[in-house]
């Protein structure tokens, strides 16, 4: 693990452009943050050495150096799922990759279904703790200490300093967000009604079948984390709608706008 780590971070390295501090994992509902940022490199996935090809319809797969507002970030564009049949640890590479290059900051986002009966389609959700439910871990095997501690605290694995100002932010821009807790599922099926009524009764507020693999190991490396949720379909125990993942994306579309006006005005403001 740690050779493909420094093969694959040298050869992006040679390829970066200025010195960014963030990352961004442009997951659903962030698809329109590309009208606010500046490419500088752009490196497809199948050239880039350890990344397998994401074949997931409406995601995309490169690499992107750019800036935002004169600001240098990352752009992962496209990720890696684990019900796509790939480890934990192939998941997780581009985050391991954001740390060796320098990053400490990272911003994802990702679609839901809601659980929680006062959210609405097209709410945005602030990640405030997740529960994972995926069944496996990232740090699963030898620990690297180069890489992160054995047991890593996730006490606050979701920045306070970072959901208090993208609810500032998002005060001045003219809407509200939801805040609560996130499910993380192996998928790639959605839940059953008897699934969705566990995982309320676990205190979930929304599930997904992203996101936890790389907050764990950003957590394991020390980086900050913003993590945001498109609520593109209801999973309520009353009234469950039947969720296609066209469904999904379309709803997830109605979300982007805010979203992205969201994460390009928190990044001008770190
Ligand atoms: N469940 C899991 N993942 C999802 C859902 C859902 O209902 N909607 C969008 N991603």
């Amino acid at each position: 693990m740690l050779e493909q780590i420094k093969e694959t971070s040298d050869f992006l390295r040679n390829k970066m452009v200025g010195n960014p501090k963030v990352a961004i994992v442009l997951g659903s509902g962030l698809g329109g943050l590309v009208n606010y940022f500046d490419i500088k490199a752009e490196i497809p996935y199948a050239e880039i050495p350890n990344f397998p090809q994401s074949a997931v319809k409406g995601h995309k797969g490169s690499w992107i150096f750019a800036t935002m507002n004169g600001i240098d970030v990352i752009i992962q564009n496209g990720r890696f799922h684990f019900y796509e049949g790939y480890n934990m640890k192939t998941v997780t590479l581009p985050v391991r990759i954001f740390k060796e290059l320098g990053v400490n900051i990272l911003f994802l986002s990702n679609a839901v279904g809601g659980l929680n009966p006062s959210y609405k389609v097209g709410d945005i959700m602030l990640i405030s703790d997740h529960i994972n439910f995926m069944f496996d871990n990232p740090l699963w095997g030898k620990n690297y200490e180069e890489l992160g501690p054995r047991f890593p605290d996730m006490s606050d694995a979701y920045s306070p300093r970072l959901r208090k100002l993208a609810h500032q932010t998002a005060k001045k821009l003219n809407f509200t967000l939801q805040e609560g807790v996130y499910v993380g599922v192996m998928g790639p099926n959605f839940e059953t009604p008897a699934e969705c009524r566990m995982f309320r009764l676990m205190g979930a507020d929304v599930v997904g079948m992203s996101t936890v693999p790389e907050v764990i190991v950003a957590r394991h490396s020390g980086m900050e984390v913003f993590a945001m949720s498109a609520i593109t379909n209801l999973n309520l125990a009353a009234a469950q709608e039947k969720a296609t993942h066209e469904s999904v994306l379309e709803a997830a579309e109605l979300v982007g706008p805010r979203m992205s006006s969201l994460v390009y005005e928190m990044i001008s403001q770190l």
